[in-house]
């Protein structure tokens, strides 16, 4: 946790925003929640939060509500005393306990039972609890960081989480903005992910990204956000010889050729032609002048169905190779996958 203390980046007004709300939060003695998309650095301004406050020095405790189940969740948090259930032996210490005078980060609290709800309920407001299993009450001094990507606002609404819980937690918000919304970010991100993976390859020189992949990486909507950015990153200095600037940004590391589905995968694989062949069978481009089907027809039926040709003509020649097919159709590689996607010309996507 040492380590992450500094390692907040970014420089978009948005992000900062966030930052200074943190230091702001950080002086005064209340729950906070941080909320944001997966991967947008909850648990690095958790621990921010934490290390500029009074109690930098006692114990940063985390917990993930999403890690256990609902049973386990309340004896990780509370403790319980021993015998307090069939195999309880020995006496647990909760996390509340082991984070007295210092801060306990929950995430993922969207998760938890009512049991649970009501617990942390009485802790915030009394500083008080018990062990499960037990009945001697508990003074607790423990500063709530408690994170989330639901809505839990609406959860409160639908009843799904307690309302009053909400109140006491979110004395105030930090909403971490997504990666899609603070672009400007994305380059020094990168440049930053690349250069820690170039030194811990034991390289010393990173040669960059070209025009293209600089591109690729801001086009993208990131909805893994910094961690999947950080992934991308990593995948592309490892994959490039030292010396090489980066020219192709790989997003997603299931993608193979092998994902392309059902009846069409098995007759593309058995079926792959020479460029000519494709082009005279299948496809009324490229052969001359186009020509229109007979009419009437169905519109839209008619497009999708010259799409989906044309991209299943265009992965053949490629040899189901996704950039080159792109570069075959003058299209994005992200274009292309939006199509592939759309046409449902990948599996389990
Ligand atoms: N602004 C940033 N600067 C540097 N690294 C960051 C930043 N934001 C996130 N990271 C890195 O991205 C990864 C994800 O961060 P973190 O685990 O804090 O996200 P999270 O919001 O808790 O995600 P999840 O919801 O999936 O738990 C970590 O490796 C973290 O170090
Ligand atoms: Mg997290």
């Amino acid at each position: 946790m040492e380590q992450q203390r500094d390692n907040l980046i970014g420089e978009a007004l948005s992000f900062l925003e966030a930052i200074e709300k943190v230091s702001l939060l950080a002086t005064i003695n209340r729950p906070v929640l941080i909320v944001g998309e997966r991967g947008t650095g909850k648990e690095l301004f958790a621990a921010r939060l934490h290390y500029l406050s009074s109690r930098w020095d006692q114990a940063f405790v985390k917990l993930n509500c999403a890690a256990i189940n609902e049973n386990l969740l309340e004896t990780e948090l509370f403790g319980h005393e021993s015998g307090a259930f069939t195999g309880a032996n020995k006496k647990h210490i909760g996390r509340f306990e082991l984070a007295h005078t210092g801060s306990l980060f929950i995430d993922e609290l969207g998760n938890s039972s009512a049991a649970v709800q009501e617990k942390l309920l009485r802790v915030i407001e009394y500083g008080e609890m018990e062990r499960v299993g037990g009945n001697k009450t508990i003074n607790i001094d423990v500063r709530i960081i408690a994170a989330t990507n639901e809505n839990l606002p609406e959860m409160a609404k639908q009843n799904k989480f307690r309302a009053d819980l909400l109140d006491r937690l979110a004395f105030d918000v930090i909403t971490i903005p997504p990666l899609r919304d603070r672009k400007t970010d994305i380059p020094i991100l990168a440049e930053h992910f690349a250069l820690s993976m170039t030194k811990e390859l034991g390289r010393d020189f990173f040669a960059g990204f070209d025009k293209n992949a600089a591109k690729d990486l801001l086009d993208y909507h990131w909805p893994g956000n910094v961690r999947e950015l950080k992934n991308v990153i990593e995948r592309a200095i490892y994959k490039t010889p030292s010396d090489e600037p980066i020219t192709t940004i790989d997003i997603d590391p299931f993608d193979s050729p092998y994902q392309l589905s059902g009846e069409r995968t098995t007759q593309q694989d058995s079926d792959i032609k020479s460029e000519s062949s494709v082009k005279a069978e299948n496809t009324p481009i490229n052969t001359g002048k186009f020509q229109p089907p007979a009419l009437p027809l169905d519109f839209k039926e008619t497009i999708t169905s010259f799409e989906v040709d044309l991209i299943q003509n265009a992965m053949k020649q490629a040899h189901f190779n996704q950039k080159k097919c792109a570069e075959l159709l003058g299209l994005t590689y992200h274009q292309l996958r939006g199509y592939l996607k759309k046409y449902q010309l990948l599996n389990n996507k």
